[in-house]
């Protein structure tokens, strides 16, 4: 598919200088998109505007708003003519959003609804909403198409997703032509393979790829893997890991989906994932094949909330948005191994 813009469009990242906007916002440069990153460096670093101006060979504006602020949010919107939006920021720590769940509510939700109201009322359009495959919980079947059940909410972070959905679909069935799509990601992991962009997270990390690249680093002593005995090949849990790069570029895909009008109808949702699920174990055995190391672990009890499986029927992405996944979990383990001895200072 050709997706270089006619004429520059200038696209709105809220989140950018996180770990999948970070991406993306190469991706879209790559591209010719004009790109208006706003984050206001909550759960990220400035230094990541700079790797994307060397990676890309471009510095995206950049402001620092936070935009669960109405008045502020007004006049980023009233600055910049966008002609779309990819809007990732947002909180996303599961265990914390249940300790603090009006701070996930306020944050997720103001954000959202201040940037539709903009949207809406400047004639806007082309929204593209980070949402995830934990709105389907436990998914009867798999792998999970669209159409599964949305069950309820394991946690306040999940809810807010489920409710962002909600509010897309009613702003989209309340004003002509306003277009969006909520792409649900499965699990993102990796790192750009230039080492220049990854996740940074802050302080002990929740997510299975971060914690196995800081234990095999020296920085955590052994990784625990939560639950063995699940009713899967191996006992423990299945997910659908998707390199960060395959990711970002959907987002490019699914923007200018919408900027061309090509959109069958004017809210979908799409499954990004690469269609295969791996276990714990597996993912353990693709980080050791690429960095040679030998990892620390032991077995533990399951982690509360944690489904047994969840991986992505992708045919809709595939068919629809003509996109696919190129990478590996292998891959994937290879960039982000990559990058943790970056961030180490142990070279590369
Ligand atoms: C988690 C969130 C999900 C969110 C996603 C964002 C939960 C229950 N779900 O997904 O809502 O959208 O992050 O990135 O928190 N594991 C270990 N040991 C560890 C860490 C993880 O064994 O130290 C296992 C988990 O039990 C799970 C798998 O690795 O089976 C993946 O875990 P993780 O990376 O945290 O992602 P999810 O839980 O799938």
């Amino acid at each position: 598919m050709n997706i270089q813009p006619s004429t520059s469009k200038t696209i709105l990242l809220t989140g950018g200088l996180g770990f999948i906007g970070s991406h993306t916002a190469v991706e879209l440069i790559a591209k010719g998109y004009e790109v208006v990153i706003a984050d206001n460096l909550s759960n990220t670093r400035i230094e990541v505007l700079d790797a994307i101006h060397r990676v890309s060979g471009v510095k995206p504006a950049y402001e620092n708003v936070d935009l669960s602020d109405k008045a502020t949010t007004k006049v980023l919107c009233a600055k910049y003519n966008f002609d779309g939006c990819i809007h990732f920021a947002a909180y996303k720590a599961v265990g914390e959003s249940v300790e603090s769940p009006l701070k996930y509510y306020d944050n997720n939700l103001s954000s959202l609804v201040y940037l539709l109201q903009n949207f809406t009322e400047q004639g806007k359009s082309n929204f593209i909403f980070s949402s995830s495959c934990t709105v389907y919980g436990q998914a009867d079947e798999m792998p999970i198409t669209e159409s599964a059940p949305i069950k309820p909410a394991e946690s306040p972070y999940g809810n807010t997703k489920q409710i962002g959905e909600e509010i897309i679909l009613d702003t989209v069935k309340s004003t002509q032509n306003f277009r969006a799509i909520a792409l649900r990601y499965f699990n993102p992991i990796g790192a750009h393979e230039s080492a220049e962009l990854g996740e940074l997270p802050l302080g002990v990390p929740m997510n299975l790829v971060p914690f196995i690249t800081q234990t095999a680093i020296g920085i955590r002593e052994e990784l625990k893997v939560f639950g063995n005995d699940y009713n899967t090949p191996d006992g423990t849990a299945i997910r659908d890991y998707i390199h960060v790069v395959d990711l970002a570029k959907a987002h490019v895909v699914a923007l200018t989906r919408l900027l061309e009008k090509k959109n069958q109808s004017n809210y979908e949702v799409f499954n990004l994932g690469t269609g295969k699920g791996s276990s714990v174990l597996e993912a353990i055995n693709a980080f050791e094949k690429v960095s040679g190391e030998k990892l620390a672990w032991k077995f533990a009890p399951r982690r509360d909330g944690d489904v047994v499986q969840a991986y992505a029927d992708t045919t809709k992405a595939n068919h629809d948005l003509g996109w696919k996944t190129e990478l590996t979990i292998e891959d994937a383990m290879r960039d982000a191994w990559k990058w943790e001895r970056k961030l180490a200072g142990k070279g590369l």
